[in-house]
């Protein structure tokens, strides 16, 4: 049975572009590395397919563009049953909630993406929904208001976070399942590409796939986009194939440099290193010197960098490594802060 897969509520902002749905893996098979986190979604899918009941709730948590959307869609999918999908932001009442959680098909799979910006008050409507399937509601004002308990259907809920520590303990805690995401190595990313590839009839050979790989910050929908980027630029440049002289050629021109750094992380870097003599400098300050909220910086440039040790989060501030002075081939001032 094909699960039907219905989309409420979300902001057009938040809903995946083309490319994200035609490339985004259907099945557990198709779902290139995280190793640990496939196997155990195995035995927890079987054990609930099993018992034929719901499975327990699960939260996915990692930097964007890594899979979590794809994940949930991929568990829908492998115990065929609905996919039904909001975000935090999206709800805003307890009756957006109980719309949605009344609604829903026996054992479905509810969605709420970034669900580390659900409103406080909303995240209490979901505990008892989530440990006894019952959602207490408010009927009526003033003196004649009631509470009416409702007996909600059992279903599943996903969480996805790009930041579990906005989320609140009780809530975390009631979660069965947690995943968090990690970034991707180079011949995970090279085995995405290379199916993104055969999927958009593009030929890329194994050195040119590698070569996107390394660029694309550990990210799967990054490879993505720059594998289209550079296909772009295979049929207008070169003759359509993508080898590793052509994927290089290709993210030059479109300044993602070698360790897949882009525009916006060398300025971030350059700012710390340059106008703040590699730093502490606070958040507040890079996101005013850049232009970028600091959400941004905190939830899409940071992870990569901090990851690749070019940056340094600490109390005092960000600081830049030597290892960063390096990359950007600047020299390392004499009183810079640690490295
Ligand atoms: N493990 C993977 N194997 C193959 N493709 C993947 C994988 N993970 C992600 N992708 C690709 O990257 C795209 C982005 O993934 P997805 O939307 O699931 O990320 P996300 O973690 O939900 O991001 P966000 O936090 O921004 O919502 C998908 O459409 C898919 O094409
Ligand atoms: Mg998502």
């Amino acid at each position: 049975m094909a699960s039907p897969i219905r989309s409420a509520s979300i902001a057009p902002a938040e809903l995946p572009d083309d490319l994200d749905v035609s490339l985004r893996p259907r099945r557990i098979d198709e779902f290139v590395g995280q190793e640990k986190v496939k196997e155990q979604l195995r035995i927890v899918i079987e054990a609930a397919r099993k018992r034929e009941q719901p499975l327990d709730h699960v939260l996915f948590a990692g930097p964007p563009g890594l899979g979590k959307t794809s994940l949930a869609q991929i568990v829908a999918e492998e115990l065929e049953v609905p996919f039904v999908m909001t975000a935090g932001p999206a709800l805003e009442k307890k009756g957006d909630v109980a719309a949605f959680l009344t609604a829903l098909e026996p054992n479905s799979v509810f969605f709420v993406d970034e669900i580390h910006r659900l409103p406080r008050a909303l995240e209490e409507t979901f505990y008892p929904a989530m440990e006894d399937r019952k959602l207490p509601i408010t009927v009526g004002q003033g003196a004649g208001a009631r509470v009416v308990t409702l007996d909600l259907p059992p279903f599943t809920l996903i969480g996805a976070t790009t930041r579990t520590g906005l989320l609140t303990t009780p809530l975390r805690d009631r979660f069965g399942v947690f995943h968090r995401l990690e970034h991707y190595d180079a011949d995970d990313l090279a085995a995405i590409v290379t199916r993104s590839s055969e999927i958009l009839g593009c030929k890329l050979d194994p050195a040119g796939a590698i070569e996107i790989a390394r660029r694309s910050r550990g990210t799967p929908r990054i490879a993505n986009r720059l594998l289209n980027r550079v296909r772009d630029y295979a049929e207008v440049r070169a003759d359509g194939e993508i080898t590793e002289q052509v994927a290089a050629d290709a993210l030059n021109t479109f300044e993602v440099d070698h360790e897949g750094l882009d525009r916006l992380d060398r300025m971030l870097l350059e700012t710390i290193c340059e106008k703040f003599g590699g730093g502490p400098v606070g958040l507040s300050t890079i996101a005013a010197s850049l232009g970028e909220a600091e959400d941004t910086i905190e939830d899409v440039i940071e992870p990569y960098l901090l990851g690749q040790g070019l940056l340094q989060r600490t109390p005092r501030g960000r600081i830049a490594t030597r290892a960063a002075f390096e990359h950007l081939d600047l020299p390392i001032p004499q009183d810079a802060g640690l490295f």
